[in-house]
């Protein structure tokens, strides 16, 4: 969904208002933060930088823990990205079971960068490392959904499917 300041300040205020139903009001102050962060990025798919000092002055905080929130946590974005997300596992099992000719094979074969901050359109890729999926090496996530025993096949047919629900 593209990024709507009445929408976001709506959002703001349930999530601040259910966390307080939650905790009671002075339960709310750093409490609704991350909650707050999450339904933002859920719902827009990432975060517009300019909402932040709304979010400081509604939780009564500083515009500075606000922004370390957004900068902290990886999954957190400021930028509009890719609709889909693939997240790769390069830790050691997945290594040895071929990773990093996956990760290869996705940049030079589908145009597609692991951590490029600026992907756009159908398909970003992330690095993680080890998804606790080790018995089914080489491991990903797809969207948050589990893939195991990744292979050059399981990618082709996943960038399709993503080119496919783009166009
Ligand atoms: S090392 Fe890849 S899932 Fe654990």
């Amino acid at each position: 969904m593209k990024w709507d300041d009445q929408k976001a300040s709506a959002l703001i205020d349930s999530v601040h208002a259910e966390v307080a139903a939650f905790l009671g009001p002075d339960g709310t102050t750093a409490s609704a933060l991350l909650p707050i962060l999450q339904a933002l990025q859920a719902n827009f798919g990432y975060i517009d930088t300019n909402i932040l000092p709304q979010i400081a002055e509604r939780l009564n905080i500083s515009k500075a823990e606000v922004h370390g929130a957004l900068s902290f946590y990886h999954d957190f974005r400021s930028q509009p990205g890719a609709r889909h997300k693939l997240k790769i596992c390069r830790a050691e099992a997945c290594q040895s079971m071929g990773c990093e000719d996956l990760v290869d094979y996705l940049a030079q074969h589908h145009g597609l960068i692991a951590d490029e901050s600026s992907a756009l359109g159908h398909l970003q890729i992330e690095n993680v490392y080890c998804l606790g999926n080790c018995g089914l090496a080489p491991a990903a996530l797809f969207d948050e959904r589990p893939m195991g025993r990744v292979d050059r096949q399981k990618i082709d047919a996943l960038v399709q499917q993503t080119r496919e629900i783009l166009s």
